[in-house]
């Protein structure tokens, strides 16, 4: 269970440092009201901050449609300034009552989790609001939203690129850190890496969000033996699918997932399609290894000439590694970022020559 872990994890952390953090808990209704009443801005600890129903309710405009942001499975995302004049946006949960158990341990697993974890690629967590039976989770506003949006045009930045690179980049880093157990002291798994879980602030720098399905993998425990697949259809690890045995590198095979979003353009899963054409994996990963038949698949809304040939062919190297069926045949994510730093320095010495010099398709 995420929770014995994290506790486990707390009391470690605790032992080790005087200048702990406290394990997270509800606050009383009578601290809520207390904090409500104070016009005085309150110090904030990372992830700490505590807010009533009122302050969301004021901060979004009672939840108007114009702060609407997005709809996830979890319910729906509005851009809200708090009293502070902070902008930040905020997660309500809206779900239905045979879910709500649910979505109450997705609550806790972020909190937990997101509140002690500090890097640049993932998304801060500002707070959080437990006023009765409501929930809401408040972050970093990220200006550019989700990558996805970007990917399939619904936004109207072309991404380039250097930028899909860019992008990458800072993804591969934020689950390094996560894999690393640098902050908590034991490895994360993501668990719902994803491209609409890659978000994008004002200088287009990716920060991972949604841990609600994270889990710590202690050491000696590198496998996590599960009954339930949980996840997003499309970016499932195979073999986690067929055997319940959850690891690291079931981020790495999302990641390579996310990787191809980024090369073709196309939706990790198409719904219109036929069963094999459905799955983008399925689709592409055949062409992967040739430079004639990776033709194909580059997105074409690329312009030609923000990319070299030889980035390309690097980069789809690397997303098919990603998603081998076999997990022990996957790059680490510490492996990916390197391998990412090379490809960018590949392709800004590339686009850098003279037009003639590049080598085509
Ligand atoms: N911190 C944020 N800043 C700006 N926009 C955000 C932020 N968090 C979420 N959003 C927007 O709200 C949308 C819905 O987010 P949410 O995490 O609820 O669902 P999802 O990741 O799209 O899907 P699912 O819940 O099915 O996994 C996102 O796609 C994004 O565009
Ligand atoms: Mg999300």
């Amino acid at each position: 269970m995420p929770f014995g872990l994290v506790s486990a994890w707390n009391k470690r952390r605790r032992s080790k440092s005087q200048d702990h953090t406290d394990p997270w808990v509800y606050k009383p209704v009578e601290h809520w009201k207390l904090e409500d009443q104070t016009s005085q801005p309150i110090k904030r600890r990372r992830g700490s901050s505590v807010f009533t129903l009122k302050e969301m309710e004021e901060a979004t405009c009672f939840f108007s449609e114009e702060n609407l942001l997005g709809k996830g499975g979890f319910g729906k995302v509005y851009r809200g300034t708090l009293r502070s004049g902070e902008v930040v946006a905020i997660k309500k949960m809206e779900l239905p009552p045979f879910k709500e158990a649910e979505g109450e341990l997705e609550f806790r697993v972020e909190v937990d989790i997101l509140s002690r974890l500090d890097h640049p690629n993932l998304v801060s967590l500002i707070g959080y609001c437990a006023d009765g039976k409501h929930r809401f989770l408040v972050y970093e506003y990220m200006r550019n939203g989700n990558l996805q949006d970007h990917l399939n045009g619904l936004v109207e930045t072309r991404m380039d690129w250097p930028l899909r690179l860019k992008v990458a980049l800072g993804a591969a880093k934020g689950l390094a850190f996560l894999h690393s157990s640098s902050d908590v002291g034991i490895p994360i798994v993501h668990r719902d890496f994803k491209s609409t879980n890659i978000l994008l602030d004002a200088n287009f720098e990716a920060k991972i969000s949604d841990f609600g399905l994270a889990k710590l993998m202690p050491e000696g425990q590198e496998t996590y033996i599960t009954a339930r697949v949980l996840g997003t259809f499309g970016y499932f690890d195979p073999e986690y699918t067929s055997t319940g045995k959850l690891t690291l590198q079931s981020d790495v095979y999302a990641f390579g997932v996310v990787l191809l979003e980024l090369l073709t353009g196309r939706r990790a899963v198409e719904i219109n399609q036929g069963p094999i054409d459905q799955n983008l994996v399925l689709q592409v990963r055949h062409l992967l290894n040739g430079q004639k038949k990776l033709r194909k698949v580059i997105d074409p809304e690329l312009s030609r000439c923000s990319y070299t040939i030889e980035s390309i062919v690097m980069f789809a190297n690397l997303a098919s590694r990603c998603v081998r069926v076999e997990s022990s045949e996957r790059p680490s994510m510490a492996e990916c970022v390197k391998e990412l730093h090379i490809i960018i320095y590949t392709n800004s010495k590339g686009i850098s020559m003279p037009m003639h010099k590049l080598r085509m398709v």
